[in-house]
């Protein structure tokens, strides 16, 4: 029977609307837009110049062999640290801008973990103070107040006066973490160099963002600067973090290894290179200052909460953003949004949140609806409906505003002119306004420091909500990206709306042809056409740019500007750092680093702030829209601190194994970040998906804390239905996540009160552990949960390592079957498709409870306990309760659950009652058959124990848990 529904279901759904609906989708892609009828941008408007990155010229001047570095003078002892003067060793090198001949050093001590060593010119002309330094408010400081006793710090300072050089050593152990030692500080108005040295195999993790493995190596180039980029490996991406660990291991005397991390934070935004090399560290920027701050840990897991309080602990998310969201580019209109949570109703896939990409929006501008496709009238039904149902919507909302065409008097925009009333966009050095071009033709962009936009934003998100009722706010493009070089619409805003200078997805010349790796070993004739339709395009795009004729050769860059410490060249910088662009310009498909700002401060100081202030804003529109519900933000720029208001998705990646196993490694570096609710496109963005990679990949994300499925235009169809083996396996995995909910929610809690991680690697929660390093192909949720995932084709099976020793123990989440620690081995796994392993660590406690089809149906759900024992025979676990969604709560409960010799004891805090009952408690790794089970004094009859397998079960407790199981406190012994 299940063999011939499952046959039919993949008719119906692979074969048939699959590649139907992928060819309808593309043809109503290149008919129903509008963008025929429009002029289109020139191609070349974003080509930029062609620069030779300093990293990629062998020929670039060296600024340690060629500047004369400093000497320290003046050196004093001050209340919470010291300070001195720094003065240039020698005459000026100049190599990337113009030498400052006199630093002020100041060294702070801050509570006892932390020490914060800043460099900056001993005088800042008040005009140039955004050149070193960012605004508090923009960036927040590491180390605040300055009477801390240094003799309590973990860590010692060293400094040699002449040449100047420092060093940051851990008292404890003596060990050295940063020295300058043998290297020179070179301090110019556009470039900053300093090297640190490093143990020879270190294990260095963070400095994002980047798509690469946990571990970075020693033999590695970062570049950091904000960019619209579909997720290339190696190269800069979205989002800017200058914050890295270090993770050392030293043999104790009876032999053992005991782990010591400690972390560094540049706080300085500017475009930068950092380069690891076999022993050493060297980071240059293009401006700014050095703001060091290091924190002493000594596992990961303080470094990063140590980090994290100081940039901005994270926001708490509402309960229903934990439940499985449904996006894509391509649902044409308010039917295709309904038919998608409709059919996940009829499959019964949970589906909690259904999201909409540009499609909804009139002609791609911002606090729009499309006045057909998605009519008010539709749009508000829907909405209702799908609240009604206890289901959100969350749209996509660009960075770019629309400028309209001024001899057009139907092409009015209301929100625009709002925005020049408020003065509240960004401006050319000459005052006018910056315009760019991004979706909906050229536009201009917001100035987050001017002091009209904010009311300006909040009105407008206001305004925006009380037409389409939406339940957060999805921040794309906002690094911030421009179609164009420079403010390319100045002289031709009379041409808007115009398309973008490039092909949508779905149009001639750009067919989505690309399939998962292998996808010709499962399906070979698709495969073969697919192939043969790449090499046709790629033939044809060769031939178009033979004509076009070759591109310039890229060359050093040499500064037509005179030095002078007050005078900078600002859209090419003498250092050109190894940006992924188009020939590293920094103003190619992004603001130019001359668009200007109320303040006097330029994009190329602010370039990396844009997105972490776009995010902020929206955060403080979103809280007077919600009126107190904390506010729902993904965000795909961000920065250190942005996590305190917004989730990050892993952008623009495409539908292959690698971009699924690396999706791993991005998610822990935003735990490092302080950013834990993230999630990427599962079953992969650009490209087709197919049938095995989706099944794996809807299994994987379910345990990312942000799950959501999300495709491109004309891409075939990939929600969880579309196959009947993802269905089966979305639902599996799914209700694992559902029945996880108030755990995550916890760990959420832990997150925003203390800086700690939802997402976990292992060597993390094992931090003594060496064989775990290079782990990223397993992780923990948690402390309780290890997801160990296939993320390979056509395999079924995966092999795992199990942390610990003997004395450790792991439970499989599906039959309770108890293994230890592997001790640095791995262990094969089996895993057909459709089976993601899953295990407990022996030690936790989880309050569980029952899965249903949305969050808050599974909030009155009755609940299971699920005691996990370690070989000691003990387990804890907390969980913490409130109304989900208040940012100010009235009432919360904190549980603590604990087990030890045979006794489960919950003990409470907090006014918040609830009313669900307790189902039952399971308890693994029971070695004995008990004599008898009491829940407080009563006896209890129905239970079962097995030898083989040591699980004691107890069930049927909702009787004595009437009225709350977390309502009082209670026993239950065995
Ligand atoms: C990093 O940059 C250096 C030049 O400084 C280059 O030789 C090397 O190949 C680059 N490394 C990688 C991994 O790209
Ligand atoms: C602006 O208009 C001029 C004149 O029509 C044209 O040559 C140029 O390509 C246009 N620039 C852009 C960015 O559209
Ligand atoms: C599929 O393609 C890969 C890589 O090109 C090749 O190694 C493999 O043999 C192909 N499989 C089949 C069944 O043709």
């Amino acid at each position: 029977m299940r063999a011939v529904a499952i046959a039919i279901a993949s008719t119906l759904l692979c074969a048939g609307p699959a590649t139907t609906q992928g060819a309808t989708t593309a043809t109503t892609a290149a008919s129903s837009t509008s963008w025929r009828s429009i002029p289109t941008l020139p191609s070349d408007v974003n080509k930029g110049r062609k620069l030779l990155a300093n990293l990629e010229d062998p020929n670039a001047k060296d600024a340690q062999r060629l500047c004369p570095g400093y000497t320290a003078i003046n050196i004093r002892n001050c209340p919470g640290g010291l300070s001195a003067r720094l003065v240039l060793s020698g005459a000026n090198c100049n190599v990337y801008g113009t030498d400052i001949d006199q630093l002020d050093l100041r060294v702070l001590f801050g509570p006892e973990s932390r020490l914060n060593v800043r460099i900056l010119p001993a005088e800042i002309p008040e005009e140039q103070e955004s050149w070193y330094d960012t605004n508090e408010d923009y960036l927040t400081r590491t180390v605040k107040g300055v009477h801390f006793n240094p003799t309590n710090s973990h860590f010692g300072f060293q400094l040699n006066s002449s040449p100047f050089e420092f060093s940051v050593v851990r008292k404890s152990t003596g060990d050295i973490l940063f020295s300058t030692k043998g290297n020179k500080l070179v301090f110019e108005n556009q470039f900053l160099e300093f090297r640190t040295e490093l143990p020879e195999k270190y294990n260095l993790y963070g400095l994002g963002e980047v798509m690469h493995s946990i571990r970075l190596g020693n033999n590695y180039n970062r570049t950091l600067y904000a960019t619209d980029v579909n997720d290339p490996l190696d190269e800069n991406l979205y989002g800017s973090h200058p914050f890295y660990y270090e993770h050392r291991y030293a043999t104790l005397e009876d032999g053992s290894k005991k782990g010591y991390a400690h972390g560094v934070y540049l706080r300085n935004l500017h475009g930068q290179d950092i380069l690891l090399r076999e022993k050493s560290l060297t980071w240059r920027t293009i401006g700014g200052m050095v703001d060091l701050t290091f924190y002493s840990g000594p596992t990961p897991t303080d470094v990063i909460a140590d980090h994290v309080k100081a940039v901005g602990l994270p926001a708490m998310q509402q309960y229903w953003t934990l439940g499985f969201h449904q996006c894509r580019w391509g649902y044409y209109n308010v039917s295709d949004l309904e038919g998608v949570v409709e059919t996940y109703r009829d499959f019964n896939i949970p589906l909690e949140t259904i999201w909409s990409d540009i499609d909804y929006m009139d002609q791609y501008r911002d606090w729009t609806n499309d006045p057909v496709t998605y009519s008010l009238n539709a749009f508000s039904a829907f909405l209702d409906k799908i609240h009604e149902n206890g289901q959100h919507f969350v749209p996509i909302f660009d960075a770019g505003i629309y400028i309209p065409n001024p001899n057009n008097a139907s092409d009015a925009y209301s929100y625009y002119d709002a925005g020049i009333a408020a003065d509240a966009y960004l401006k050319n050095p000459n005052g006018s306004l910056y315009i760019g071009a991004v979706w909906p033709g050229f536009t201009v962009f917001p100035d987050w420091s001017a002091p009209g936009t904010q009311d300006w934003w909040t009105d407008s998100f206001q305004k925006w909500h009380k037409e389409v009722e939406y339940d957060g706010i999805w921040l794309d493009m906002n690094e911030v990206s421009s179609f164009c070089v420079g403010s390319c619409g100045s002289k031709n805003i009379t041409q808007n709306p115009v398309h973008p200078p490039f092909s949508l997805p779905g149009e001639p010349g750009n067919l989505i042809l690309d399939y998962p790796e292998g996808f010709n070993n499962t399906n070979a004739t698709e495969a073969t056409s697919a192939t043969a339709a790449i090499e046709a395009r790629n033939s044809a795009n060769a031939a178009k740019a033979a004509a076009v004729g070759p591109m310039s050769m890229a060359m050093p860059f040499v500064s037509q500007v005179t030095p002078g410490v007050d005078i900078r060249a600002i859209n090419y910088p003498p250092y050109v750092i190894n940006h992924v662009q188009n020939g590293h310009d920094l103003a190619v498909h992004a603001a130019s680093p001359n668009a200007t700002h109320s303040d006097g401060s330029l994009e190329y100081d602010m370039h990396n702030l844009w997105g972490h202030l776009e995010t902020k804003a929206t955060y403080k529109s979103l809280l007077k829209v919600f009126r107190g519900k904390r506010p729902f933000i993904i965000s795909r720029s961000t920065a250190p601190g942005t996590g305190a208001w917004a989730g990050h998705w892993g952008g623009d990646n495409a539908s292959k194994w690698f971009y699924m196993a690396l999706s791993i490694p991005q998610a822990l570096s935003f735990s490092m970040f302080g950013i834990p609710m993230f999630g990427v496109d599962t079953c992969g963005f650009n490209g087709n998906t197919d049938m095995e990679l989706c099944a794996r990949w809807m299994q994987l994300s379910a345990f990312f804390p942000f799950y959501r499925n999300h495709n491109v235009l004309s891409a075939i169809p990939q929600e969880a239905y579309r196959w009947a083996a993802v269905a089966d396996a979305s639902r599996t995995a799914m209700a694992i996540r559902y029945m996880l909910l108030p755990y995550i929610y916890t760990l959420f809690h832990h997150a925003h009160t203390a800086g700690a991680t939802v997402m976990r690697a292992l060597s993390w929660e094992f931090p003594d552990d060496e064989s775990l390093v290079e782990i990223d192909r397993q992780f923990m949720l948690g402390p309780a949960i290890m997801v160990a995932p296939v993320l390979d084709q056509s395999a079924n099976y995966t092999n795992a390592t199990f942390p610990g020793g003997e004395n450790e123990k792991w439970y499989d989440w599906y039959t309770h079957e108890a293994r230890n620690g592997s001790e640095g081995k791995l262990v094969d796994l089996k895993a057909p498709l459709g089976h993601i392993p899953v295990f407990i660590r022996g030690g936790n406690v989880l309050a569980l409870q029952h899965p249903a089809y949305t969050t808050a149906e599974s909030r009155k759900n009755p609940w299971d306990v699920l005691v996990a024992l370690d070989s000691e025979g003990d387990a804890s676990g907390d969980l913490y309760l409130d109304d989900g969604e208040s940012l100010v709560q009235e009432k919360t409960a904190f549980i603590t659950l604990e087990a030890t010799n045979s006794l489960l004891n919950i003990s409470r805090k907090g006014q918040l009652t609830s009313t669900e009952a307790l189902s039952s408690v399971t308890i693994l790794g029971v070695s004995k058959k008990p004599n008898q089970i009491r829940f407080g004094k009563a006896k209890l009859d129905n239970w079962s124990w097995r030898e083989s397998s040591q699980v004691l079960k107890v069930r049927g407790l909702e009787g004595v848990t009437k009225g709350g199981v977390w309502s009082k406190e209670w026993e239950l012994s065995w």
